[in-house]
């Protein structure tokens, strides 16, 4: 395989941005910025996510049994490079970020667009960045919307033209 070639391929599909996030009841909360996401089943309804398995969002979400997906909004490219960094509380705030808890305890961030809460049924463990399987179980709209659901999303061609997860 053309190793160039299999980045410019691979960088072809299309991802939307999240935040990742959990709380595993014993202090522990992570949020991470996160693209690889995708539904893959309908009933009952399942998530996927790919997550690093040297970072403290995998260990809290592997704790937890369960996370949220928090969907960024078109303007919010802010927010993503905030969460590309590892998450603090203080002051009641996740790296300066209101939020509440969800019924999982994830961290719902107050100013997006709605979130997804999951709980953790399956840990596909292959690869860098395992496969974490959720159904979800409990749903956000954190603010009427109008149009596509999915034009509201932040997107990974929105951040950048050098910035990429995948390749
Ligand atoms: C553009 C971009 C996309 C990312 N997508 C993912 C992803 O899908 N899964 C993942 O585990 N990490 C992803 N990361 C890395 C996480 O954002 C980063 O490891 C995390 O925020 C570090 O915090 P933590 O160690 O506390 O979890 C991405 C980073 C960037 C720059």
């Amino acid at each position: 395989m053309n190793p160039d070639q299999k980045k410019t391929v691979l960088r072809m599909i299309p991802y939307g941005i999240y935040v990742l996030t959990a709380d595993d009841g014993n202090g522990n909360i992570s949020a991470a910025t996160v693209n690889w996401v995708t539904q893959t089943a309908f009933a009952p309804p399942l998530l996927v996510v790919g997550v690093k398995t040297d970072s403290g969002a995998y260990q809290t979400v592997k704790a937890a049994h369960s996370f949220a997906l928090n969907m960024l909004g078109k303007d919010q490219k802010s927010l993503a490079f905030t969460f590309f960094r590892p998450a603090d509380v203080s002051d009641g705030k996740l790296s300066g970020q209101s939020f509440r808890k969800g019924t999982t305890g994830a961290p719902i961030l107050i100013d997006v667009p709605g979130a997804m809460e999951c709980r953790v049924i399956s840990i596909v463990e292959q690869g860098d960045h395992h496969i974490v399987v959720g159904e979800a179980i409990d749903a956000h709209l954190n603010k009427p919307l109008t149009g596509r659901p999915d034009s509201a999303i932040l997107e990974m061609k929105d951040l950048g033209e050098t910035v990429f997860y995948g390749g």
